[in-house]
């Protein structure tokens, strides 16, 4: 891989490493489980072996007889906690130990503890439940499954996409197609495994866990407790990879806080890998039928997309990714709609690109064999379908350099050199085949608040409830900050993950660098507003230089024509050492309520398809060469090019390193990935790291990323758009793609496996 982070062009900021990289390659960064608390107790997890029924007896005896059990937590000790709400972000309503309703097998049924993690183990491992067993309905064929229309069960998904006449338009289109496609069941699986130390002091509770919500939780888990959320404290400061699997608190969480309180002392659970399938979230297999129709001309002039999505029996948890692939090009027409299929399975959540993922990589496919279907190339065909407004409200992007990112991407990749005949390019025994598509992903925004400390030696502090999950976050807060308040990188602190800290939404939905660099900025702002005052002011160093036209650089108050104060002789003229500000950002569109939602962890989003002016989405171009071994039919994929145009961007390093890391899950999406399912049971089978296969490094071969720039003045202040989910959009697609141009053979279900390819 080639490792050079791309050189800044206009509207984009400093490849700067991230400020805790040393931290974290040296093992210093604390994780919520590294945290080290005095007297500490081990909880273990206790899980449900069969998928549909009720327990009838638990059986605990034996647990508590190995030595250093100290309690276990079941059914009848949770009385008091109320049930946890259903929210779209995979939080579900199956409450933790309310009754003895089994929904989904591995669910919570106890929770040990003990004085060692072994104890704990052991114990859980020998707790046994009777059951009455139902038949449980495992997936989309089930017997017992039930169906409902989408739209309205959720407030993520109001409606189904519509525009035109789709069945006049289909029935007159030329060429058509009409096929099925699918997605597998996946899981996150983060390194940093979950889990939960909870730590009551008097009635003040603190809880460490990895998260991306510590406000939400917060306010949640002081719900379900009854507690005062002021006594309630989320702390997680580093995080080793999420994905969406840490945004939905989950019943573990009140059940470890219990248990602490019972027995009087802090308690730890570090939930193993294979409970993880069952008591986090995951991404739930889905289905699609595309309907596309177009004139010879390649014009689309009707585009019908259904998908089906699996979620629990009690939540209708729902992705409905056609919000997206509806306004993806000129259609003429457009019909879709999205169906749950409530199956005995765990509430599904967030996982990276949500919505997109899935759907796009239909929509990519269909958009791949139209243009075969057509006789024309691919990125062509894109082209001609290019909108100059989104086809179903008719509103305007607020930018939108897809045919740009198709250039240069298609440039780099060698585009023009591919032979468009199927099984033509052939290299020794290896088929050669190319294959394109496009990733598109919402820009959204929602209310954050920050607190930024700057003194007169020029060191500067950013606080906000934030959370790095890998991203870059907390560095570009940073280079924010410091860009505003015109000191370098080394002056700037920046703490994050802690609901103590001032609220930020949850780290979903690509949101994270837009509102806290939005928030960021406006207490900045705040703080150049007085220091300006203060220097241009009367017998102050700058005095009548008019403060409009004042700017920090290198530590020092700066005008345009070239005067300067020193930042300790401003300071020295306000008489204080240090100016703090607390700024809260709402985006535009935001209700009168926006900021006391923030507050109480339920943030407004803004952006994507729901704006009134205009549309707000970024977009990439994904080329993918493929080679698969005409003998044995293995599948490699030695390089990948990605444009992506993103508004702004704030840091090309963090930025590339998240496109790439979106990428090389694409790959993975389009060719390993899959939880499998035993439909007799309902029950995950592959559920560790050695029979669920992601890629290695071995796997990856050259990825590069191309940054084009882009500005964009009405996303955001910060005109940032989101790109944390961007990169995974439409890879499995482009995979898809080649892989069809290498042999001939169109895979509709994911992932493509060699017995795809064989025969
Ligand atoms: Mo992301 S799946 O919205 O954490």
């Amino acid at each position: 891989m080639n490792q050079a982070a791309p050189a800044p062009r206009e509207n984009q900021g400093d490849p700067v490493v991230r400020i805790d990289a040393r931290l974290k390659v040296t093992g210093q960064a604390g994780y919520p489980a590294d945290i080290v608390t005095a007297n500490v107790a081990y909880g273990a997890l206790a899980t449900s072996s069969i998928a549909r029924g009720k327990v009838s007896e638990l059986h605990t005896k034996d647990a508590r007889a190995v030595p250093g059990v100290l309690d276990i937590v079941t059914y009848g000790d949770m009385d008091k906690a109320d049930t946890p709400k259903f929210a779209n972000t995979g939080a579900s309503s199956i409450g933790p130990l309310h009754d003895k309703t089994v929904f989904h097998d591995g669910q919570i049924i106890a929770l040990v503890v003990a004085e060692t993690f072994e104890a704990a183990e052991e114990a859980a491992m020998l707790i046994r439940a009777d059951y009455e067993n139902e038949q449980p309905s495992a997936s989309f064929d089930s017997k017992g499954v039930k169906m409902e229309p989408a739209a309205g069960k959720s407030p993520m998904f109001k409606e189904d996409a519509k525009a035109g006449d789709f069945n006049a338009a289909w029935a007159d289109a030329t060429v058509k197609i009409d096929e099925k496609y699918s997605t597998p069941t996946q899981h996150h699986n983060p390194i940093e495994l979950f889990s939960t130390t909870a730590i009551w002091q008097g009635d003040q509770l603190t809880i460490h866990e990895p998260s991306q919500n510590v406000t939400g939780w917060k306010v949640e888990l002081a719900r379900q407790l009854k507690l005062d959320p002021a006594n309630v404290r989320i702390v997680s400061p580093y995080i080793g990879g999420a994905f969406g699997s840490k945004g939905p608190m989950t019943a573990r969480t009140a059940i470890v806080a219990v248990a602490a309180r019972r027995i009087g002392r802090p308690v730890r659970c570090v939930v193993n890998r294979m409970q993880a399938f069952g008591t986090q979230t995951y991404r739930a297999e889905t289905r699609h039928r595309i309907r596309m129709g177009a004139g010879k001309d390649g014009r689309i002039t009707a585009f019908g997309h259904e998908g089906w999505e699996v979620t629990s029996r009690p939540d209708p948890y729902v992705v409905g990714g056609t919000s997206a692939t509806a306004r993806m090009y000129n259609y003429g027409s457009v019909l879709t709609h999205v169906s749950l299929v409530h199956a005995d399975r765990n509430t599904p959540g967030y996982m990276r690109s949500p919505p997109e993922t899935p759907y796009v990589y239909a929509l990519e496919n269909a958009m791949d064999e139209m243009a075969v279907a057509l006789g024309m190339d691919p990125v062509a065909f894109r082209r001609i379908n290019e909108p100059e407004k989104e086809p179903i409200g008719g509103k305007p992007f607020s930018s939108r350099s897809l045919i740009k990112c198709y250039d240069q991407a298609s440039e780099a990749f060698g585009w023009s050199k591919r032979d468009p005949r199927v099984g033509s390019m052939r290299d020794g025994d290896w088929l050669v085949g190319m294959g394109c598509a496009t990733a598109i992903y919402p820009t959204a925004a929602a209310p954050c608040a920050a607190r930024v400390r700057f003194t007169a030696d020029g060191e500067v502090r950013v606080q906000c409830g934030s959370h790095e999950i890998g991203t870059g976050v907390r560095t570009v807060a940073g280079q924010m900050a410091a860009e505003r308040l015109g000191v370098g990188m080394d002056k700037v602190s920046v703490e994050m993950g802690d609901s103590a800290l001032p609220p930020a939404p949850v780290s979903g939905g690509s949101i994270s660098t837009a509102s806290v660099c939005s928030a960021v900025m406006k207490a900045c702002d705040a703080i150049r507003e007085k220091l300006f005052a203060a220097a241009a002011g009367r017998g102050a160093p700058l005095a009548g230089s008019g403060n409009a036209k004042l700017d920090l650089k290198d530590e020092k108050v700066v005008t345009e024509t070239g005067k300067s104060a020193k930042l300790a002789d401003v300071f020295k003229a306000m008489q204080v050492g240090a100016l703090e500000e607390y700024a809260e950002f709402a985006p535009k569109g935001s209700s009168p309520e926006a900021l006391s939602k923030l507050y109480a962890g339920q943030p407004e989003f803004h952006g994507g398809e729901g704006d009134k002016d205009s549309v707000k989405y970024a977009f990439g171009a994904e080329f993918v060469e493929v080679r698969i071994n005409s003998y044995t039919r293995e599948i490699r994929v030695p390089r990948i090019v990605g444009a992506f145009a993103a508004g702004r961007i704030m840091n090309t390093r963090t930025a590339r390193s998240q496109l790439m890391g979106g990428m090389i899950w694409g790959i993975g999406q389009a060719l390993q990935e899959a939880t499998e399912i035993d439909q007799r049971h309902a029950r995950y089978v592959n559920r560790d790291l050695q029979d669920y296969l992601v890629p290695v490094n071995a796997d990856i071969k050259q990825v590069d990323v191309i940054l084009v720039p882009e500005t964009d003045h009405q996303v955001n202040p910060a005109g940032v758009k989101g790109l944390g989910e961007l990169g995974n959009v439409g890879t499995a697609a482009a995979v898809a793609s080649a892989v069809y141009h290498a042999t001939g053979k169109r895979i509709r279900d994911l992932p493509i496996r060699i017995d795809d390819l064989i025969g």
